[in-house]
């Protein structure tokens, strides 16, 4: 059944207040709900229509009768009298039992809840939408020291606690958390001088991984008054940490809920890269207090109204605490990563889309990430005052309030008297524009010549042109800066920019930070290239100009034979051994495309992408790196390697992570003794981890895995990386032989979502073993597939999209993947979810 955006009617009825009963039990928790309720004036379908899934209804009652509902697949449907009634039900659920994670579950011995997008009418019959928001008043009766929900506590004995939040949310912003739990706490004093009490509560045992999460929440809080004048506004904001978790986290109204891996970090457990996930993603969960609770979302189809907002907060709070070129960069790698194929293939959808079946399949690179660049263009494209008036008017027109994309729009319109409706394509338009750029030069006359083209797909059948903001910088032959940025607005199909008065001919620095989520094509020669990567003023360009040419040098190697661009190799090296410049920069620049990047970019140019050829491309390219800068690469790694006490900072982050990328070259020359070494030394676990992998690249990982193994055997989250590397670092050759190997370990327990996305997940990114050519990988992958589903659906459903790139291959593996989907879409009782993923994938 699809679900269309068009047909978005308001609810009948008005909530006045909820208030809700858990007597908990692991097998048999009963829910009492009395929620009182008045029509709604505004709405045209009066029907009394209550969502509800897997509940066992015990008794209901309107206004103190007795009543017998009707029972529908969404459902109840009840009569109900003219004016105010009181609606209470009692319901039986089975916490234990939910294996799907979603509604009231257990994870180790807790109860924990997940109610976003349609999770509360697992827990008890109500008008489970984000439009209908409501005050809520909860009691928890449990056997368990901790007993919290939403807002502020009114009362806690030993065995019962009633909380009350005061501000009116959706159901999906519900939480309730019990268990044998321990609190980090802090504090946090507002800028107008409220205190606020801060708590992580963990698992006993896990208190020595809270204090990095609690000062990067204290960070955001400050950060949110200071750059969007957004202060906290409960007396307490609690943050949990379960280990079984379908996403990262979950920002219900002050209780966050968090998977494990997105918020326990020590340096001895968690690598730099974990803590700086952990700081975004807290950062991202309390950003949404403003953007997404006090402002929500009216419908799902409006997700990216929050999601793509509060991406882009969260990323311009990284970039402010840390490096924001080294942030913006990462931020394009992934884009690239997980954005673009999706765009670009059958999974294609709008920011905004118009339709969907199963909304747990619409939390995707494109409404989260792509839906963070589109505010990133906006933003760019009005200015960064107009930007900050325009959100200052949202938050002042719009607190307490469901809204639309429209709403956001019209906040900008407002303020700029800019029209705005050719943006609007930005939120309603499937795929990735190509933009192409060609010059003429004519007496110091430089005119740029822009083509934009969007392929049709099937979301969107018949694109139009889209407003691009295209961010351009001249540079001189002698790498001096002629022209500084300026944003260009493209908003016909084609469209020339001139620049006058120039003396000689400059090159061209184009799309500047990454200015729009475009495929770029323009035609530099490659020495034009390295004079960007040497000189441009502009950090994103002069990385990707590196970028490129890498890219070009793999391509050539893997459709001529030829050897690595000798350009390219010098162009980078002069980079990485400038040190003026920041060490994580430098780190980046020694990055390659990834394997499955370059099978898009073969793809993209009509070529089948063979993935052993690939592979041996990159592995070749890293050798001939380690040779050529065979010279530099022991002092980048001498001079960088930290010898402080650690510290989980970009300075220090940025030393490491140059040093490792030194490593990886020196190994393969060394063979492996400075990895070892690194290995016998490392206190800490970017270091550990690092040196790991290195190992096991050279085939000398057996006994460090065995040592590490014993070492980490009894924490969770580090035996996910034992797992994660072995399969991320495996020859292709033997992946999926791997891959079974670690199925069969007995901690392998496939129902943990992190466990199986460590082993499943990694072994669908290693883009040569996943594709091996005997089809085994695809086969190994599906049977997971169908054994999760009935356990556990959206974790089965992200992870489909591992097929999504399927129509790149040759024929002999698009026969054998269309095989593997249809054996899983063959299966009895498959999910809603996995088979809607599957069917898109598959395509007719
Ligand atoms: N709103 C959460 C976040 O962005 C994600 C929760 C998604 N949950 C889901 N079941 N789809 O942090
Ligand atoms: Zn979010």
């Amino acid at each position: 059944q699809t679900i269309y955006l068009a047909d978005y009617t308001p609810y009948g009825f008005i909530i006045d207040s909820v208030a809700l009963q858990f007597d908990l039990d692991p097998h048999i928790t009963r829910v009492k709900s009395a929620i009182a309720f008045h029509p709604n004036p505004e709405a045209t379908d009066p029907t009394f229509l209550l969502n509800g899934e897997n509940l066992k209804l015990i008794s209901a009652k309107i206004d103190g009768k007795p009543v017998t509902p009707k029972f529908t697949a969404e459902g109840l449907t009840c009569d109900v009298p003219d004016g105010p009634f009181l609606w209470e039900a009692e319901v039986e659920i089975d916490p234990t039992g939910n294996t799907a994670l979603e509604g009231l579950y257990m994870s180790n011995g807790m109860y924990c809840t997940q109610c976003e997008a349609e999770g509360f009418r697992k827990i008890t019959y109500y008008p489970d939408r984000p439009d209908v928001m409501a005050v809520f008043t909860v009691t928890i009766n449990g056997p368990h020291p901790v007993l919290l929900s939403n807002g502020n506590p009114i009362s806690t004995d030993t065995h019962s606690a009633q909380w009350h939040d005061p501000w009116p949310k959706p159901a999906y912003l519900f939480a309730l958390v019990a268990g044998d739990l321990v609190a980090h706490p802090g504090s946090f004093t507002t800028k107008s001088g409220r205190d606020v009490a801060l708590n992580l509560y963990v698992r006993p045992g896990d208190e020595g991984k809270c204090a990095f999460g609690m000062q990067a929440l204290k960070d955001s809080m400050k950060w949110d008054e200071e750059v969007y004048g957004r202060e906290y506004d409960l007396d307490l904001f609690n943050i949990v940490a379960v280990d079984d978790f379908n996403m990262g986290a979950m920002e219900n109204k002050g209780l966050n809920v968090f998977n494990s891996s997105a918020v326990l970090a020590s340096p001895a457990t968690s690598t730099d890269m974990n803590f700086e996930r952990i700081e975004a993603i807290i950062a991202h969960e309390y950003f949404h207090n403003w953007t997404g609770n006090r402002i929500t979302c009216r419908d799902w189809f409006q997700l990216c109204l929050k999601e793509g907002l509060t991406v882009f907060r969260d990323s311009q709070f990284t970039s402010d605490m840390r490096s924001a070129p080294v942030k913006r960069i990462g931020d394009v790698i992934d884009l690239r990563a997980r954005q673009f194929p999706e765009d670009q293939g059958p999974l294609a959808h709008p920011v905004r889309p118009a339709s969907f079946q199963e909304i747990n399949n619409f939390y995707t690179a494109t409404v989260y990430e792509k839906g963070a660049e589109v505010i990133g263009m906006l933003k760019s494209l009005v200015g960064d005052q107009a930007y900050s008036d325009a959100v200052d008017l949202y938050f002042d027109r719009h607190d307490g309030q469901a809204c639309t994309i429209e709403d956001w729009l019209k906040v900008f319109e407002d303020t700029t008297s800019r029209d705005l409706t050719q943006f609007k394509r930005w939120y309603s338009q499937a795929g990735t524009p190509c933009l192409s750029v060609t010059e003429d030069w004519d007496h110091g006359k430089l005119t740029l010549n822009f083509k934009q083209h969007t392929p049709p797909s099937a979301a969107t059948p018949d694109p139009q042109p889209q407003v691009l903001p295209i961010a351009v910088g001249l540079i001189d032959q002698d790498g001096d800066e002629v022209e500084p940025t300026v944003v260009l607005e493209m908003t016909q199909a084609e469209q020339s920019f001139v620049f006058d008065n120039l003396g000689t001919r400059p090159i061209a620095s184009v799309l500047r930070g990454f200015s729009a989520p475009v495929v770029l094509t323009q035609d530099l020669s490659d020495a034009d290239r390295a004079h960007l990567l040497a000189h441009d003023t502009d950090p994103f360009n002069r990385w990707e100009q590196g970028r490129i040419l890498a890219r070009k040098s793999l391509i050539a190697m893997i459709l001529e034979g030829k050897n690595p661009n000798k350009d390219w190799l010098q162009g980078i090296r002069a980079v990485i051994g400038d040190e003026h410049l920041d060490p994580a920069y430098r780190a980046l620049m020694l990055g390659l495309p990834s394997q499955s990047e370059l099978a898009r970019a073969l793809a993209e140019d009509g070529h089948t992408p063979d993935p052993d050829i690939i592979y041996a491309a990159v592995e070749t390219t890293s050798d001939a790196m380690a040779k050529s800068y065979a010279n530099l690469v022991p002092t980048l790694y001498m001079r960088h390697t930290v010898t402080e006490a650690y510290q989980p900072n970009a300075a220090q982050s940025g030393k490491r992570a140059l040093a490792n990328a030194a490593l990886s070259l020196l190994t393969r020359t060394d063979g492996g003794t400075a990895a070892q070494k690194q290995y016998d030394a490392a206190d800490n676990m970017t270091q550990q981890l690092n040196a790991l992998a290195n190992l096991i690249r050279v085939g000398k990982g057996s006994t460090a895995l065995q040592v590490f193994e014993a070492q980490w055997r009894n924490d969770r989250l580090v035996m996910d990386k034992w797992f994660g590397l072995q399969v991320t670092e495996a020859d292709p050759e033997d992946a999926h032989e791997v891959v079974e190997t670690l199925t069969k370990h007995a901690d392998f327990n496939w129902k943990n979502p992190n466990r199986f996305r460590s082993v499943l997940g990694a072994f669908a990114a290693n883009h040569a073993g996943f594709h091996h050519a005997s089809g085994a990988g695809y086969r190994l992958l599906a049977d997971w597939l169908i054994k999760l589903d009935p356990v556990n659906p959206q974790t089965t459903a992200r992870m489909c999209s591992a097929f999504q790139t399927w129509k790149r291959y040759d024929a002999n593996r698009q026969d054998m993947i269309k095989t593997e989907l249809d054996r899983i879409l063959a299966q009895p009782k498959l999910s809603r979810d996995t088979k809607e993923m599957l069917t898109r994938i598959r395509g007719a």
